[in-house]
């Protein structure tokens, strides 16, 4: 952990969002850098705007379809320039449940792979991939501050 911090601390882009759209947004213009294969790993906790930022990433990669987290799918996909596999790993049991899906098959297509609670299956990444780190700012008494941290190789 304190590599990671270290990592982000050092090469991070550092944004401040102030709202949903800000995020969405930011999502937008993420998914104009990005290419079929990316893998995208989101890391952060419940309420810090994964969702939201992918929501926008979808939107830019032309999507039309509803974006919301794969709660008891595990994994939702979406039709854009580039198939989007949008994962969520905050319940996954077992390890087993993680194989069973066939993840490597996804995280080393052509698809655009974007994954919310990546600190769960951070081991089985491939380690070429974006890193988005994301904060809830409430304790600073700024409820609709995120602090967003894009990581990339
Ligand atoms: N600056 C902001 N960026 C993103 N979301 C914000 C912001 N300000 C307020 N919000 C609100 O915070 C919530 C973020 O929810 P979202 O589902 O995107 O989080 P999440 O990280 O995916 O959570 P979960 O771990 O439950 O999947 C939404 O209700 C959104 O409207
Ligand atoms: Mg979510």
């Amino acid at each position: 952990m304190k590599a990671t911090e270290e990592k982000l601390s050092s090469k991070a882009q550092r944004v401040l969002s102030k709202s949903a759209e800000a995020s969405v947004e930011l999502g937008m213009a993420l998914a104009q850098g990005l290419k079929p294969g990316d893998v995208v790993a989101f890391f952060g906790e419940i309420g810090s705007g994964k969702t939201t930022v992918i929501r926008g990433v979808c939107r830019g990669l032309g999507s039309e379809d509803i974006v919301s987290s794969p709660t008891f799918t595990l994994i939702n996909e979406y039709s854009a320039r580039v198939p989007i596999y949008h994962f969520d790993f905050y319940r996954i049991e077992t390890r087993d449940e993680i194989w069973q899906l066939g993840c490597e098959e996804y995280f080393y297509g052509d698809g655009i792979c974007l994954i919310e609670w990546a600190e769960i299956v951070e081991d089985i990444l491939p380690s070429e991939r974006i890193e988005i780190h994301l904060n809830n700012l409430y304790a600073e008494g700024k409820e609709n501050t995120r602090e967003i941290r894009i990581f990339r190789p």
